[in-house]
């Protein structure tokens, strides 16, 4: 039975994972904590904590709840900043069989460029995955995925400086993910993934205050799940026609292996749990295992066949 998902299939060396099951960004930190309790090298891929220029202590809290069947998050990217992170680990990166893709996040497209310049050549690194929920600087502070134009800015700016294999990940905020997808795609993405946090928020009643320091945070988990995978839905039905050798990485609220093939019947060559990770750090492992199950009984030889076999 062949597990193997091809995220980069344009690219020069490509991006081979033995399987399609991910850890998200921010939800798995560098994978050297969880290589104490989890089978990580089992794992299709990696992805690390978002990483920025300069390191950022992240916003005051609190910065997480727990909603119903999910939770809040306004981490605001705390991280030691791209230098050290590369210093700190991407010598033991270098090691692990399982690649690890390095989640980026900029103020200004420059910025976004220059972080990517920063992982050129550095080994241990196996991909970028472009984080476009992040406000823009130069433009009044709109965030950089609600925009085709800035989402295409961004691709093309990092894909001018990079070799490295390039994923650029949507936001769901602005309710259609189709024209950032397609803008991505278009600017040299080698494949898109979908959904970040959906914005939100929860209110203390006794204080009358929102909960979350930040006042808004980012949904994730079980809550967000059918809308994530309606959106990975409608961008692969947008996609397989113009540009049907980008693949689809689907995200939001997977937490076994029946979501995980609902997002590959959807269009996913590949998937990312995330907000499960901090209930149950073998999710990954269990969630392969079960695909593996599905594939025998139904017969399947190859994930890849039933990957958008509900388009
Ligand atoms: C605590 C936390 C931190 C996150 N940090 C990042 C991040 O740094 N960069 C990013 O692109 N996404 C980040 N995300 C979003 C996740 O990678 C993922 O897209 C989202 O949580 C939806 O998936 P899930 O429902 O499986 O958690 C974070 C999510 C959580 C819960």
């Amino acid at each position: 039975m062949n597990l193997q998902t091809e995220l980069a299939p344009h690219h020069k060396s490509g991006l081979l994972l033995r399987n399609p099951v991910i850890t998200a960004a921010g939800t798995f930190s560098y994978g050297i904590e969880y290589a104490k309790i989890a089978e990580i090298q089992r794992l299709g891929a990696i992805i690390c904590k978002g990483t920025t220029l300069h390191a950022r202590s992240g916003n005051a809290q609190p910065r997480t709840v727990e909603t119903s069947s999910g939770m809040l998050n306004a981490i605001g990217l705390q991280n030691p900043g791209v230098r050290t992170v590369i210093k700190r680990y991407a010598s033991i990166w270098e090691t692990w069989q399982v690649p690890v893709i390095v989640n980026i996040a900029g103020e200004t497209t420059s910025e976004f460029a220059q972080l990517a310049e920063t992982l050129e050549g550095v080994a241990g690194v196996a991909g970028i995955e472009v984080n476009v929920s992040c406000p823009n600087v130069l433009e009044g502070g709109a965030v950089f995925g609600a925009s085709a134009e800035a989402v295409a800015g961004v691709t093309a700016a990092v894909r001018r400086v990079t070799t490295l294999p390039l994923i650029v990940k949507l936001s769901p905020n602005s309710g259609d993910a189709r024209p950032t997808a397609l803008a991505a795609a278009s600017a040299g993405a080698d494949a898109i993934s979908l959904i970040n946090t959906i914005t939100g928020m929860l209110i203390d009643i006794e204080t009358r205050q929102p909960v979350l320091a930040n006042g808004t945070g980012g949904l994730s988990g079980p809550a967000v799940k059918p809308i994530a995978l309606h959106m990975v839905y409608e961008v692969a039905r947008e996609l397989r026609s113009s540009h049907p050798h980008v693949p689809i990485i689907g995200i939001g609220g997977i937490t076994n292996t029946k979501d995980a093939l609902e997002f590959i019947m959807a269009g996913a060559s590949a998937i990312q749990i995330g907000t499960v990770n901090f209930v149950n750090p073998h999710a990954g492992v269990e969630i392969i295992e079960g695909i593996e199950e599905f594939l025998r009984r139904e017969g399947v030889e190859d994930i890849g066949e039933i990957v958008g076999a509900a388009l």
